[in-house]
């Protein structure tokens, strides 16, 4: 997150005393990514962070790839995902590469009996159904419907939802998650053509400082495994950091979106990015002005990258038979394009409802056997006439 952010009390000096009350010292720690180079924060402990008591248990949760390749358009049906208890339990990978894993998740219970750390990627959560709060060492996210919540890689954190009818989509990324570069200036600040601006984050706040003693498990996922680690001090025993790496929200409401006389492309709506993969927002807006235009999308030959889009809510226009929570994946190398009849259907019209997140990667997507069991079938053939 390229703007600096601070909460709870920090020394006036990085790397210098910093005394509790009672006496004795802080216990400072820099929490950054690529080495030194990238974005890090300081923050200031309570206790050692280092303290580690045991570690209890390894299990591999590296995902089971069914179909490695393939080049068959498919339809899943995202919210024939059971539901789970347990947050982690809940979280079902459903097309994996090298550089992400996308997932679907509808967990029933708040993550409150243990942290969890996912050391391996960047994680971004988008909140189909379901309110709460993202608690982590850097302080709270208060989220609901429409939220993307990204969270760097390394942060400990738990969750609170405020009800059992909670659906995710997720997705794990193996490089940093940045804002697209063409909306930030040299210096970070995001320019005045981005659809979205500084003011829309939803920051941590509320830091909460425990100073508790007793058996703390984190659960940190790493190279595929999940590790239970046990501590002897709480892991939110932060009183104070200042810094640019840390977890913040963004509502998929707050986008604006960019509009045009004639169609414009899917970077338009782009959000989010990595070396890897782009992440977009199709929102509601008003439709292609121009007397002659046609607002549907033309068809279009994504060659180098797999193309997902997750379908969130309203009308989806260029598309037949969808609904909430499905999932389409176009994979490169093969042209597609709107469902028959939707090219006609959408000229005259001049505005959408639509909302979709869409997930671009540059390399190809296996799907896993839970993706085979939400899997239509015959979604490829949907384009006959
Ligand atoms: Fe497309």
């Amino acid at each position: 997150m390229p703007i600096y952010h601070k909460l709870g009390n920090i020394p006036p000096k990085r790397h210098t005393q910093f005394r509790k009350d009672e006496g004795g010292l802080h216990y400072e720690q820099l929490f950054g990514t690529i080495g030194f180079d990238g974005m890090s924060s300081l923050m200031y402990h309570v206790h050692r962070p280092t303290m580690i008591r045991e570690v209890l248990s390894e299990t591999d949760v590296s995902p089971n790839i069914s179909v490695a390749k393939s080049i068959k358009p498919r339809l899943l049906k995202g919210f024939d995902l059971p539901a789970e208890d347990d947050f982690l339990a809940s979280r079902k990978v459903i097309l994996a590469n090298s550089d992400i894993h996308i997932g679907l998740a509808a967990p029933r219970q708040s993550l409150r009996s243990y942290f969890y750390k996912n050391a391996d990627a960047d994680e971004l959560i988008f909140v189909h159904q379901g309110t709460g709060t993202l608690r982590t060492q850097l302080g709270n996210i208060p989220f609901e419907y429409g939220d993307y919540l990204v969270i760097p890689r390394g942060m400990i954190y738990q969750i609170d939802f405020d009800g059992d009818n909670n659906r995710l989509l997720f997705a794990e990324s193996f490089h940093p998650i940045y804002t697209p570069k063409r909306y930030r200036n040299w210096f970070g600040q995001l320019l005045e053509h981005s659809p979205f601006c500084e003011r829309d984050y939803k920051l941590p706040q509320d830091l909460e400082t425990h100073d508790e003693k007793g058996d703390f498990v984190i659960k940190i996922k790493k190279q595929g495994v999940l590790y239970e680690l046990l501590y002897p001090t709480h892991p939110f025993d932060v009183v104070g950091w200042d810094g640019y790496n840390f977890p913040y929200g963004f509502s998929i409401h707050n986008f604006e979106p960019i509009t045009g006389r004639i169609h414009q492309p899917p970077p338009v709506h782009q959000t989010f990015e990595t070396k890897a993969f782009v992440v977009c927002s199709f929102c509601p807006r008003l439709y292609d002005y121009h007397p002659e235009g046609i607002p549907a999308p033309y068809n279009h030959s994504n060659i180098d990258s797999d193309e997902l889009l997750y379908y969130v809510d309203g009308d989806f226009m260029s598309r037949n038979n969808i609904e909430k929570g499905h999932l389409t994946l176009h994979p490169g190398g093969i042209p597609h394009g709107p469902a028959p009849g939707a090219y006609e259907r959408s000229i005259g019209k001049t505005s959408t409802e639509e909302l979709a997140v869409m997930i671009d990667t540059f390399r190809p997507l296996a799907l896993t056997d839970e993706a085979l069991k939400l899997d239509d079938g015959k979604y490829y053939q949907s384009w006959i006439e």
